[in-house]
Formats: structure tokens, sequence, C-alpha cells
């Protein structure tokens, strides 16, 4: 892995970066009012709810919630990971991505890496073109010429020193074959092929280079059936997808993807016109998977067997894919009569058949009924309980919006309870300590706490972060949300010039991230003329805080024990009235 981008690099990328600017080059802007907006990229829409603030620095889609700052939008519309969309924002500023922690590698040191598997791939279909039992394998299973040409398949003859006699001409070379997992090394020293007599199918990454191979045995009895790559520095079997750059090469645009088990299922669909299917190599789907496989579409079928075993592999999807739902995405699980794969089923049925099969696929959340129904009695209101126990864990996974709101609702029904207790109770929002604060609160708005709408005001006005003063002040202070207040000020203010994305990107992948989006996602209910009054008010408010809780401290203090001269002085100067009457 490359070594960890430093945080304050991000905070002085994302300030530099006019988020306006990037889209728009993209996807181009009409100014309405403060904001910009388009037609939403990430969904099909007539009229346009995507929307860009340039002074959040943030888009929103009001259509389907896709959000975020100029890192999100870049992962989102061009397909990247996070590291690859920071070195494309760095690129355009000008400036070099620094790496810190104890990996440093960037890319290069693998560049001999990726040769080597490119040369590897050629090999393989060379031998391929030399072995006729192998060709007629392949056609055997229904293969063309053209369908293994596109996916590169070739062949490992059954001697065992191929790849290590015609690419391991130098010690070097050897060294890079045994990392690049082609070669393995002998106890007695010296090294052998991995793969010997087996098609083999390579496995490439999003931009088309190969990293690994999955080979199949050609008699019947070897084993292990498929032999893969070992994890190398450029290949981790759980994040990698089979087939994703075939399909994305295939087809220009993915409107959905088909998950299924295994190689032959992917080429075995392509042979029959179903372009869209990839497969996890020989593991169960991460969240990894399920990250990339959304960048790529808005909707994924997971396809699984019809027996037992194909149904706990389902359930462990849902578990990884219900964070990653919400509106414009879509997961359907599709189970296959027993006995069949998609190969199996594709060659006998046909292209037509099969995807009437994927049209009656069952959402995801359906799926997630459907199995805690199963385990629980809901006539009896133990039942129930158990019910909504079962379903916490996994709902709390859900982000906020529609989705999360209907899963919710569906769970109220099921449990037949009122659905906002429900919500609450599963938001773990019993009874803040902060509603027990009896001095004057600024006027809340809708449901936000003062903080949260301190939070608020901040993301849309930073600068305001210089008008409190010393925020260390607080940190005493009895009240929900006090750290993470504190935090973003003293962010805001070692960063004078930051907006509320760079806000967003410096507590991406914290706990804090989400309640942050939230709020920046929400509209203020003031006009921007009222905000520094309403964010003083909440600096008052908080000072007032401060002064009570020192009063409530020293009068309960004096009731116990003497207070000290200096004590005696401080309590006194609180006069009449004071700010909390004691009864
Ligand atoms: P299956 O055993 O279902 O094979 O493995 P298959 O895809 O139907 O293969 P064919 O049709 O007999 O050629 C499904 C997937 O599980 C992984 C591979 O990724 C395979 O494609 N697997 C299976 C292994 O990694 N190793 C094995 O020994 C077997
Ligand atoms: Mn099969």
């Amino acid at each position: 892995m490359a070594g960890r981008i430093p945080q304050h690099f991000i905070d002085d990328l994302i300030s530099r970066i006019d988020i306006v600017e990037l889209i728009d080059a993209r996807v181009p802007l009409r100014k309405t009012g403060r904001d910009y907006t388009a037609r939403c990229p990430f969904h099909e829409e007539k009229s346009p709810s995507f929307t860009v603030s340039p002074t959040k620095q943030f888009y929103h889609c009001f259509g389907c919630q896709a959000h975020g700052t100029a890192i999100s939008f870049l992962m989102e519309y061009e397909h990247l990971d996070f590291v690859e969309a920071v070195h494309e924002l760095a690129a355009k500023a000008g400036l070099d991505v620094p790496s810190e922690g104890p990996e440093l590698a960037p890319t290069a040191p693998n560049t001999p890496l990726y040769e080597l598997l490119e040369q590897a791939a050629r090999l393989y279909r060379d031998q391929l073109r030399q072995h006729p039992a192998a060709v007629d394998y392949l056609k055997q299973r229904g293969l063309t010429g053209a369908i293994a040409a596109e996916f590169a398949i070739g062949y490992a003859p059954p001697g065992w020193d191929t790849a290590l006699q015609t690419l391991g001409n130098s010690a070097e070379r050897q060294q890079q074959l045994l990392t690049a997992g082609l070669l393995i090394k002998k106890d007695q020293g010296g090294y052998y092929d991995r793969f010997r007599n087996r098609i083999m199918f390579p496995i490439r990454d999003r931009r088309g280079r190969v990293i690994g191979f999955g080979g199949r045995v050609l008699d019947k009895d070897g084993t292990p059936k498929y032999l893969n790559s070992p994890e190398t520095p450029i290949f981790h079997k759980g994040q990698e997808l089979y087939g994703l750059f075939e399909a994305q090469q295939a087809l220009r645009r993915l409107d959905r993807i088909l998950v299924v088990e295994g190689y032959m299922d992917v080429v075995a669909l392509a042979q029959h016109g179903i372009r869209y299917a990839v497969a996890t190599l020989g593991t169960a789907t991460s969240t990894e998977h399920v990250e990339r496989l959304f960048r790529a579409a808005p909707e994924v079928i997971f396809c699984f067997d019809g027996d037992r075993a194909g149904r706990e592999a389902a359930w462990r999807a849902v578990e990884h894919t219900l964070p990653a739902l919400r509106e414009g995405r879509q997961a359907r699980v599709m189970f296959l009569p027993e006995g069949d794969d998609p190969d199996s089923l594709v060659r006998r049925e046909g292209r037509e058949h099969f995807e009437q099969g994927t049209a009656q696929s069952i959402p995801i959340s359906t799926f997630f009924y459907e199995g805690l129904l199963k385990q629980t009695d809901i006539s009896s209101m133990e039942g129930r309980a158990r019910l909504v126990e079962l379903a916490r864990p996994m709902l709390s996974k859900l982000s906020a919006g529609v989705l999360r709101h209907m899963m919710i609702t569906k769970l109220a029904e099921l449990a037949r309870i009122d659905g906002n207790s429900l919500d609450r109770m599963l938001a773990g929002k019993s009874t803040p300590s902060e509603t027990r604060a009896t001095a004057a609160r600024p006027a809340s708005r809708g449901n936000l706490s003062p903080l949260r709408l301190g939070i608020s005001l901040l993301l849309h006005a930073p600068g305001l972060a210089s008008r409190t003063g010393d925020v260390q002040r607080w940190k005493d202070l009895n009240l929900r949300g006090i750290d993470l207040w504190i935090s973003v000020i003293d962010f805001l203010q070692a960063h004078p010039h930051s907006t509320g994305s760079a806000m967003l990107e410096h507590w991406r992948n914290t706990p804090q991230q989400q309640i942050l989006t939230e709020l920046a996602l929400g509209n203020l209910a003031i006009p921007a003329e009222g905000f520094e009054a309403e964010f003083m008010g909440i600096v008052q408010w908080l000072d007032s805080q401060l002064r009570e809780q020192r009063w409530a401290y020293l009068h309960d203090k004096c009731q116990r024990e003497t207070l000290s001269g200096e004590e005696k002085r401080e309590f006194l100067a609180f006069g009449e009235p004071s700010p909390k009457p004691p009864h």
C-alpha cells in the first residue's frame, strides 16, 4: 500500500480547488441564485436537482441524495478511489502528493511487476495457441475465440518451468516473478512455476493492467480446481472484481452489474451477450467490493446459488451492502435454480431467459426483512421486540435519507410500534443531558441543538470561527457535542481560509463525518445576513452555560464545605439574581 496521504495536504488541496470549476468542466452548470445547478450526473432526471454551492464548496442532489466534496465528486464521477482522486486533484492544482507512514512506496517500484504480469499473460496466450487440447476445452465450454481474446484467456502448459525459463532470465527477474506470485520457492533452493497445466484467466485492475491470475485445471481430478495468484503488492483479492474492466470496456456506461461467483460464469455470460457480470475472487463480498461496484453502476444484482449456502452468502452480502445504500443506488439478490450456476443456466436457457430471472430478483431490503421474519414469530410481543433487536445493527448502518426512513417505517409496521420513537431508539437518542439546560437557549431551529446549529453556521460561513476567542474555555462544559464544536473551531482558526468542504474532508472516515455531512446538507432557515448574530448568540449562550455550571459547582460546594476566600468572592460576584435560582 502506498503511504498515507497527510491530512494537512488534503486540507490544503481542498482549499485550492474550486468545486464549481471542477464540476462545470464535466457537467455544465447554470447559476441560479447563490448556487449552481444541473441535471444530476448520478441519476436519470428531467429537471435539474443537482446543486453545487460555491460557498460550502459542496454538491448535493435533492433527487438521489448524492453529495460531497470535490474529492467525492471525482470518486463518483470518474470511478476513482480516494487516493486516485486526490492525485488527480493535486495534478490539477500543480502539487505533488506527499506521503507519510513507514511504507512510502508510491506506485513506481511496482512498475516491473505490472510489466512482468503483462508478459506472463502474453506467454500464456501464445501457449494456448500451441496446445489444441486447451483450445478444445474452451470450445467445449462454449467459448468462441473472440471472447477468449477479449478476456485474454491463456494456458499454462504442464512443465515446471515455462514461466521461469521464458521470463526469469536473471536473478533479479526471478525475484520479481516470485513477488508477482508466478513462481514458488523450492525448499532446497531455486524456483518452479506456480501455474501448470491450467487455463489462465488474467485478472485486470480498473485501468486494464494485469495484476494476477486465476487458473483452472484441465483434467477433471486436478486440485484445487481453481488456483489464484497469492496476495502481492499489486493484487488484493478482497478488493478486486474479475471482469469489471472488461465490462466497462464493452459497455461505455454500466446501468447495472451482476455479481457472480466464478471466472467461467463471467466469461460464459459475456459469451451470451450479458456483458455486465463480474466475480469476486473466491472471497466473500467485502465493503470495498460494494463501494467499487456502486462507483461503477447504480444497480447491483448479487447472484447466488439457490441452496442454503447461497442464502447464507446472500445474507453476508446484505451486511456489507446496506451501509453503501442510498437513494439512487439499488441492490438486489437473485437465486438460481438448485444445481445451476450462471454458466450452466445461460448456456441451457439463453440470454433472454436469464435476464428474465434477473428482473425477478429481490430488493435486498425485502430479502432482509424476509430473512428476519423467518427467525422470529411476530405474533407475540417478545417476538416483535426480538425482531427490532435483530434489525437494529443493520439499520444503524444505513445513512440518513429516504431509504433509512422507509426501512424504519417498515420495521415499525412489523413490530407495531410508533415509527418516530423507533427511529429515536435506533439512533440511540434517548434523553441527552443538554435538554436539562434551563438557561434561555438560542432559538433552536427545527430539531437542531444550539451546538449543531453553530456547527452548521460554520459550515456555511467558516469565517465566523475567528469571532469566538479562545475555545478551550468551553472544554469542561457538560454538553453533548462540545468536543466536536471545539475541534471544528480549532481547525478553522488554524486554517482561516477553509470552506465547509475542507471540514468534511478533514473529518472523512471519522465518527463525526456523518453528523457533519448531515449538517452540511441541511438548509439553514436563516438568511445569510443573520448568520453572525445567530452565531454570536450561541457563543454568548455557551458562556452563560459556563457561568451557570460554575455557579452550580460553587453553590453545591458551599453546602458541603467552606469556600476559600477566592471562591467566596467569586460566588458573591455572581450577585443577585443568580443565573439559575437555587430552587
Ligand atoms: P466453482 O467450484 O463453483 O467453479 O467455484 P465454477 O465457477 O463453476 O467453475 P467451473 O464451471 O467448474 O469451471 C467458483 C469460484 O470459486 C473460486 C473461483 O473463483 C471459482 O471461479 N474457487 C473455486 C477457487 O478459488 N478455488 C477452488 O478450488 C474452487
Ligand atoms: Mn461452473
